[in-house]
């Protein structure tokens, strides 16, 4: 017999717009259902509200639209000098390297060239094969070990054999290389508690410029010996005359395996744990695959949205949102939020894979820096999604996925998992 408890559990306390407060680390220690309505509150101001201390803080751009239009006009809200928050030091470009994403013009637009072909939609259909064969190599190998946690075994592995291929990194590099990206994305994020903020900067740099050295190593056995791949793509290209140094070489390197793992391997675990909380979606995918993959893997980009911010500094006195901004003024752009907005999205929270048309922005606003692999991210999700639905029986998320704490990124520790072999 259940006994009532003597006095009735608090009700919580209503969401107060005066208690959200997004340069406070500890607001990304909230629960995401608690942000995301801290971030529905914030899109009902009248304005981007500003956070931190003056002169340090940053204004939340959280509309879908004020998204959309800061990410289109680079000319006034700029990438320079640097997206993410913390900012990279000087020092630290210096030695690794710039990378493009922090770039704005022709500096970023004759970086991002270099191999912005490699990712066309139609070389990606040529590469499309290969992407399949991993995902049935990645499963074989699942069905037979029947590893504890999905993260680790799959929903990592998937991107990171696709990147690996594409780049043409041997396999005997691959397990270390492997160790390193996932220490160099770790420091990205503004909320670390102060023991891990003091020592996860020092493993990331350590981790990069590991990367740098192998990137290094690579670089002189393709230019020994050409192939077709992504490394040869970079040892070879001629900018403005000059060829990249190995600097470049090394920040495209770490750019591109960083930018086209973690984000992709949250985005996959996350879908994993919504299409268990959701099996009406799941039957309905697993009934007619082929109509209704892309519908679901642009839902599950949409509702866990797995980079949650980008930053932007105003280079010129301007509007948006009804803010107008200063030069020097920080803006950031809240992925998170404009992926929630009601004024685009009925039942914002509602997981729904049939939900068209789907103008998230999950992969950026648009404009010269939306990202480079979405199209990639979505055939690496539509191939692995189609061998865990038809090959195991029963796949299931097994509990809730374990977060990290992160304004930066919508990341998975790990999500433990079940099936029934077939
Ligand atoms: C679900 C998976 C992914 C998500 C959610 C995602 C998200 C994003 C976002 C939000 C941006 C910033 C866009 C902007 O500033 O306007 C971005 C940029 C970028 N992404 Fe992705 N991404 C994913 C997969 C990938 C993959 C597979 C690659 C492959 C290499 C990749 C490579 C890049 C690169 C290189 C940039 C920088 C582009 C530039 O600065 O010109 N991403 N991504």
């Amino acid at each position: 017999m259940k006994i009532p408890s003597q006095s009735p559990a608090p009700r919580p306390r209503p969401l107060r717009l005066e208690d959200v407060d997004l340069a406070d680390p500890g607001f990304w220690r909230l629960p995401r259902p608690v942000r995301l309505a801290s971030f529905a509150l914030l899109r009902r101001l009248e304005a981007p509200a500003y956070f931190g201390g003056p002169g340090q803080g940053f204004y939340a751009v959280v509309r879908h639209a004020d998204v959309r239009e800061a990410s289109r006009r680079p000319d006034r809200f700029a990438s320079a000098p640097g997206v993410t928050t913390p900012e990279p030091a000087a020092w630290a470009k210096a030695v690794f390297g710039n990378s493009m994403v922090n770039m704005d013009g022709e500096e970023h637009a004759a970086l991002r060239r270099i191999v912005s072909r490699a990712f066309s939609p139609r070389l990606l259909a040529a590469a499309e094969e290969n992407v399949r064969a991993t995902a049935r190599r990645i499963v074989d190998e699942m069905l037979v070990e029947r590893p504890v946690d999905f993260v680790s075994a799959v929903a990592s592995r998937m991107p990171y054999e696709v990147i690996c291929d594409l780049l043409g990194i041997p396999a005997a590099y691959r397990p270390r290389i492997a160790e390193r990206v996932n220490q160099a994305s770790q420091n990205a994020g503004v909320s670390r508690p102060l023991a891990d903020r003091l020592r996860m900067p020092g493993r990331g740099l350590r981790a990069l410029a590991h990367m740098q050295l192998m990137m290094a190593r690579l670089a002189r056995e393709r230019r020994r010996r050409p192939a077709e791949d992504l490394i040869s793509a970079l040892v070879s290209a001629d900018v403005n005359g000059q060829a990249l140094t190995s600097r470049q070489l090394g920040a495209f390197f770490s750019l591109l395996l960083v930018a086209g793992v973690e984000t992709t391997r949250n985005a996959i675990a996350h879908g994993l744990a919504l299409l268990t909380g959701h099996p009406d979606q799941r039957d309905l995918l697993a009934s007619d695959f082929e109509r209704r993959a892309d519908g679901a893997v642009d839902e599950i980009v949409r509702h866990s949205t797995p980079i949650i911010q980008f930053r932007r500094t105003v280079t010129a006195a301007c509007e948006l949102g009804g803010r107008a901004f200063s030069p020097g003024d920080k803006a950031v752009l809240f992925y998170a939020s404009a992926n929630r907005d009601e004024s685009v999205f009925t039942d914002p929270d509602v997981f729904d894979i049939t939900r068209s048309p789907n103008p998230h922005l999950g992969y950026g606003g648009g404009g010269p820096h939306y990202c480079l692999g979405a199209h990639l991210a979505r055939q690496e999700m539509k191939a692995l999604f189609h061998e865990l639905l038809t090959r195991p029986r029963e796949l299931r998320a097994v509990g809730l996925p374990e977060l990290v704490d992160s304004s930066f990124d919508n990341r998975v520790r790990a999500l433990r998992f079940a099936f029934e072999p077939s």
